[in-house]
């Protein structure tokens, strides 16, 4: 190996030195993100990553990282001519919808979410007709067609400050029941809701945060609002994924207990090595059709792009663009 080829070796395995060996690490993945990182060169393409995405896609290979928040943000103002989304289908969709002329990829297009699969356009307009006059706000975990129904979309880091702006006494507020049921309790807004859940956060249960606390006294419990009521009820404070880095970095726990998916705490085990993890994860099997080789193959043939009709991104796109206004 050339003193080169070791260096820049060096500098891509170092994010996840401290979770990962270095053996396994060169023998599973170093290929494959050597590949990645030329084919982002010449295809001029950029590689935005979900916090739920392995260590060795987040660390090692994307360029933008965050919540679905900070995604739809950093999408906005992307200067490649390729964009690829380390994350599910809607995230896809809101990166296209926000960037019409650039081409967006997903590398396994049956990266899906419960929530998006469990609202159509057709159960958006029917909630309309049964409450005329009340504001649609749609968590951005759904499909283009359902967004295009919605006044505004939200995420869970900003749904407060959404449904808030509003200024209004009730909201729809879909497709996320738990969610709701969350901003309803912290607002005081009512919200008439969608009965689809998260299929990874619903797994949690109030009697496995006691257990947890039993067995590790003194442990910061976190946890995202996509989490039953009764789940929150259970928890120190409740907030996004990009809430839960933030709040690690700032309060430098001891101990701390992430409700969410798995790999938000492997994630952070590798840049905060003084805070210990207590994992009672539950996996996204959506988001784990996302790995080194999709990706290197979706930049190698340019595939899967995403296209949204015409007449659906235009109203999609507001609800987006009116959400990241707030
Ligand atoms: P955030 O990253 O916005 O907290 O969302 C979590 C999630 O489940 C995304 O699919
Ligand atoms: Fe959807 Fe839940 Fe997976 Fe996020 S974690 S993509 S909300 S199923």
């Amino acid at each position: 190996m050339t003193a080169l080829l070791s260096d820049s070796r060096d500098a891509l395995y170092r994010p996840v030195s401290r979770i990962m060996r270095r053996d396994q690490w060169e023998r599973l993945y170093a290929e494959d993100i050597e590949a990645i990182q030329r084919l982002k060169q010449q295809c001029n393409a950029v590689i935005l990553a979900h916090n739920y995405q392995t260590p060795e896609i987040f660390h090692c290979v994307a360029d933008i990282r965050g919540d679905s928040l900070a995604l739809a943000r950093a999408a906005q103002n992307v200067r490649a001519d390729v964009i690829v989304i380390a994350g599910v289908h809607f995230m896809a969709e809101t990166a296209k919808l926000l960037n019409p002329d650039k081409t967006v990829l997903i590398p396994d297009a049956a990266a899906g979410c419960s929530l998006a699969e469990g609202i159509t356009e057709r159960d958006v307009l029917s909630l309309k007709q049964a409450n005329p006059g009340v504001p649609v706000v749609t968590y951005v975990n759904s499909s283009a067609a359902v967004k295009a129904q919605s006044d505004i979309c939200c995420t869970s880091g900003n749904a407060r400050k959404v449904v808030e702006s509003l200024g209004v006494p009730r909201v729809i507020m879909i497709p996320d029941e738990f969610l709701a049921r969350n901003i309803e309790a912290e607002t005081g807004i009512e919200m008439i809701t969608w009965p689809a859940h998260c299929e990874v956060h619903e797994r949690f249960t109030p009697q496995e945060i006691r257990q947890y606390r039993r067995v590790h006294p003194g442990v910061k419990v976190m946890a995202h609002p996509e989490c039953p009521p009764s789940v929150l009820a259970e928890a120190d404070c409740a907030g996004s994924t990009a809430q839960m880095s933030h709040y690690i970095k700032e309060h430098n726990p001891q101990k701390i207990l992430l409700v969410t998916e798995c790999s938000m705490s492997d994630n952070l085990a590798a840049e905060f090595p003084e805070t210990e993890f207590v994992r009672p994860c539950n996996l996204c099997a959506h988001m784990k059709r996302i790995t080194l080789p999709t990706i290197r193959h979706a930049l190698e043939t340019m595939q899967t792009q995403v296209d949204i009709p015409q007449d659906i991104a235009a109203n999609a796109r507001r609800a987006v663009e009116r959400m990241l206004a707030v």
